[in-house]
């Protein structure tokens, strides 16, 4: 079966083409993507309207080539899979419209994906995929989660943040240090050069029971710290604060990712998720984890950010388990919240 996955819930326009059998691995055959950051940067954050505005433009030139690259025409398409959610509504409205249209024109079936499912089984595109179950890490933009992932379709949150996620604690910290959008990969850059003792700021949650985070309150040290500093602050000093900064996400993300091990007794974790390209965040989770006999996957990067290839896999893997019903009446919605547990059956 070949599914086109359609990626649309927030400022990554994201279309793949997989190819799934019963007796061999997913395949990915092509995929594109065109990322919105540049955009946005002018105004410091995701723009909405812009950002559906953007996906209108991109969606069918990347589609055009997603084909053109794997060497397919419209015909080949068995299925059309889209974001029905979590995300940006207009963002989303999009990728589902043009998803549901083409289905219909080609006469095929259209299946809306869930964009957390997406990212916990985008590990199975990799060269070397988990086995189930693992504990999963979610840290992007826009997620902190952890999560027992079981099997397709039986996912158990353990726990995730109160208030901001990890990538926006780094892009949070990252703009007060004057590092602009999104700042994550800039101040992880400088905190190289950094003293990550200098600023002893807070690690919220980090001995609380729970497997829950919170990052509010570090983005208010961040602005203390800047505050004192004041207008001339030298480079070391900026580079000790961005050191000290990405230590404390990342004391906590390592601590409550090996207590959800420990909590559950796996020994495999899988990291998705913008921030899981952090190296320090690597090395930590990688020492942490193989001291507790565990073993930490990473998708490829292409795979970490939001892209159209894990929505293709995830609705070809919700059919191949009987998990989801495809429809070809043309009727759609998008759910801009819709929690994990709503598609997630225990035991599937
Ligand atoms: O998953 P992603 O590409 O997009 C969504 O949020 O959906 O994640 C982007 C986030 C941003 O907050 C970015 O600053 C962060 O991931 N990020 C990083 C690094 N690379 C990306 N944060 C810390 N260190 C990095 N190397
Ligand atoms: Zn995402």
């Amino acid at each position: 079966m070949k599914v086109l996955g359609i990626e649309s819930s927030c400022d990554e326009t994201g279309v793949a083409l997989v190819a799934t059998r019963a007796d061999a691995p997913p395949q990915l055959l092509a995929d594109a993507l065109h990322s919105q950051v540049e955009m946005h940067a002018a105004y410091g954050g995701v723009v909405p309207e812009l950002a559906s505005r953007d996906h209108i433009r991109r969606v069918l030139p990347l589609a055009r080539e997603v084909l053109g690259r794997a060497g397919c025409a419209l015909h080949d398409i068995d299925l059309v899979a889209y974001t029905r959610g979590p995300g940006l509504a207009g963002a989303l409205l999009v990728g589902a419209g043009v998803a549901v249209a083409l289905a219909a024109a080609l006469d095929r079936p259209a299946l809306g994906v869930h964009h957390l499912e997406g990212h916990l089984l985008s590990p199975f595109l990799a060269p070397e995929p988990p086995q189930f179950p693992f504990v999963a890490l979610l840290v992007s933009g826009g997620h902190t989660q952890l999560m027992q992932v079981r099997g397709v379709g039986d996912y158990a949150l353990l726990g995730e943040t109160i208030d901001d996620a990890a990538g926006e604690a780094f892009d949070k910290s990252a703009k007060l240090l004057g590092l602009g959008y999104p700042g994550g990969p800039a101040l992880a850059r400088m905190a190289e050069f950094g003293d990550a003792q200098a600023y002893p700021l807070p690690r919220p949650l980090l001995h609380s029971k729970d497997l829950d985070f919170s990052f509010a309150g570090l983005k208010t040290a961040v602005l203390t710290q800047v505050r004192k500093l004041g207008p001339g602050v030298c480079e070391q000093a900026r580079a000790d604060l961005a050191a000290s900064t990405q230590a404390a996400i990342v004391d906590v993300l390592v601590a409550k990712t090996l207590r959800a091990l420990t909590a559950t007794g796996l020994h495999r974790v899988v990291v998705a998720g913008g921030v899981g390209a952090n190296l320090r965040l690597r090395e930590r989770l990688d020492a942490g984890a193989a001291r507790l006999g565990a073993r930490v996957h990473y998708p490829p990067p292409a795979l970490c950010t939001d892209n159209g290839a894990m929505i293709a896999l995830a609705a070809a893997l919700r059919l191949q388990h009987g998990l989801a019903d495809s429809r070809r009446d043309g009727a759609f919605d998008v759910l801009p919240r819709w929690p994990l547990a709503a598609v997630s059956q225990p035991g599937a």
